[in-house]
């Protein structure tokens, strides 16, 4: 389905609008997934001509876009639908004259994409409004994250949804766009294998890792604020967490995946007071080396506090309580300049109940989303020659090689198309946001009540050593 519309990119200038967005849209007009009748406004403050713009946009474009897939005929044509415009979004009055330049058209579908701090959420929702923009046929995309808090998050929630209905409203996580992600719910409801021994009877614990070799690169003044609890757990682990936990849907739609999604949430048990530190690590990166590249500590980075305690690294020991998981910890780990960036889910079952060949391996399964798609399941079998001597062996499913004749779209590319089309299943519902806020904030205030500074860990290692207690004490290991 391909739909007329305009897409209004606030934030036009920010790393997220032209190292995502716009590689993403033009990934889809190449491919002929846009109407010809879509058109692209960004729009920022700083005073750019069109011509300027679309320089600037070709630069980065040019830079992530895959070199084959990268043609001046595609880009030429693009760029006839990139426009912009120089406003304030803090301003009311600028919104005028953004309204002339849409004209009054209550019936096109209209996008709002809010690639901005979310301190400007609630005046972009207003200004709006006032304009009279916000009409039955307008949606509107909020970054994570959204707030940094259950009340500023309610906040934020309360004054878009006083301009835009709920169904109008697309909390993007762009986790939910990568094809594994994806893969996971088609494992799990499109298989009848694992159903029944997806629950605390076979599975000893889940382990959900998102590692990068990255730093805060230019977002060091948002990162500070934030950090990795905010940045990545309360949003990316979380949303892993609830696609692995969650009943099956009645349906694959928008509020039947939701509602599940959020009953997972809803019984995560509270981490607060002692149980903080029992059951959380926090670190933050020292200087250290990166593929042979020496790399400076986080709070020499630009923009942040040089004597910033904002963890840029947490793990966290979660258990969900339910009837299926009743004692099954989730270990969550996320962290920035650690030694590899991978992102996977570990399904690590427990042993047979009798061992009739002596010790051996418990079977698990990996689900990897980076650097490759990937799912192996890990057998035991025998060792070729006399005597039963076992070895664990992979069962692997390379899903690039296995669909290798499709380009692997990028997470961007798969949500901005569902924005047109109104399809909000991959999206975060408000309820969602807040029962994550509701699960995080305790964990913060108690992280500040004990004063409780991250640890130090060099970068280009695998986080603080505390890292290995959280797991060692219940006679477990991380996987490497
Ligand atoms: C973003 C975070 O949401 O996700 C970044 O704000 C992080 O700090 C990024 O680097 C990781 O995404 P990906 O797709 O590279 O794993």
């Amino acid at each position: 389905m391909s739909i007329p519309c305009d897409i209004l990119v606030f934030g036009g200038t920010g790393d997220l609008a032209l190292h995502k967005l716009l590689p993403a849209l033009y990934h889809l007009h190449r491919e002929r997934r846009l109407h010809s009748d879509v058109r692209i406004i960004a729009l920022a403050r700083s005073l750019h001509e069109r011509k300027a713009y679309q320089a600037l946009a070709e630069r980065h474009c040019r830079a992530q876009v895959a070199k084959a897939d990268f043609t001046e005929e595609a880009w030429a044509e693009f760029a006839q639908r990139l426009e912009y415009l120089s406003i304030d979004a803090s301003q009311s009055g600028d919104f005028g004259r953004l309204a002339k330049l849409l004209g009054k058209n209550e019936e096109r579908v209209r996008v709002y994409y809010l690639a901005t701090a979310p301190n400007l959420f609630e005046d972009i929702a207003s200004h709006l409004n006032i304009a009279g923009l916000a009409g039955p046929k307008t949606r509107i995309v909020l970054e994570k994250p959204i707030g940094h808090s259950l009340e500023s998050a309610q906040a934020i929630n309360a004054a878009i949804g006083a301009v835009f209905d709920e169904h109008r409203v697309f909390r993007i996580d762009h986790y939910l766009g990568k094809e594994t992600v994806q893969n996971l719910m088609a494992l799990r409801f499109a298989n009848v294998l694992f159903e029944p021994v997806w629950r605390a009877a076979h599975i000893d614990h889940v382990q959900i890792s998102v590692c990068e070799t990255l730093g805060v690169e230019n977002r060091g003044g948002y990162y500070d604020h934030s950090g990795a609890m905010r940045d990545m757990i309360q949003n990316h682990l979380l949303q892993l967490l609830c696609l692995v936990a969650m009943e099956a849907p009645v349906r694959f739609d928008a509020e039947s995946v939701r509602n599940e999604k959020v009953k997972v949430l809803e019984a995560l048990i509270p981490i607060s007071g002692q149980d903080v530190r029992d059951k959380t690590v926090r670190g933050q990166y020292s200087a250290g080396k990166i593929g042979g590249q020496d790399v400076p500590a986080y709070y020499f980075e630009k923009n942040v506090d040089n004597d910033s305690d904002t963890e840029t690294f947490v793990a966290v020991q979660a258990e969900i309580g339910n009837w299926r998981w009743a004692g099954v910890p989730f270990y969550l780990r996320t962290g920035k300049r650690l030694a590899k960036k991978t992102s996977e889910i570990l399904i690590q079952f427990k042993s047979v109940p009798h061992q009739l060949f002596g010790e051996g391996d418990a079977n698990s399964l990996l689900i990897r989303l980076q650097p490759e798609e990937r799912i192996s399941l890990r057998l035991m079998a025998k060792n070729p020659g006399k005597g039963m001597r076992l070895e664990p062996v992979e069962l692997d499913l390379n899903l690039a090689a296995a669909f290798s004749k499709q380009r692997r779209w990028d997470a961007y590319e798969r949500l901005l198309l569902d924005v047109i089309e109104g399809d909000s299943t991959l999206f975060m519902r408000r309820d969602e946001v807040e029962a994550a806020w509701q699960w995080i904030d305790p964990i913060i205030k108690g992280w500040q009540q004990h004063y409780q500074r991250p640890r130090p860990y060099p970068a280009g290692s695998n986080g603080p050593e505390q890292l290995q207690h959280l797991l060692e004490r219940h006679g477990r290991e991380w996987m490497e």
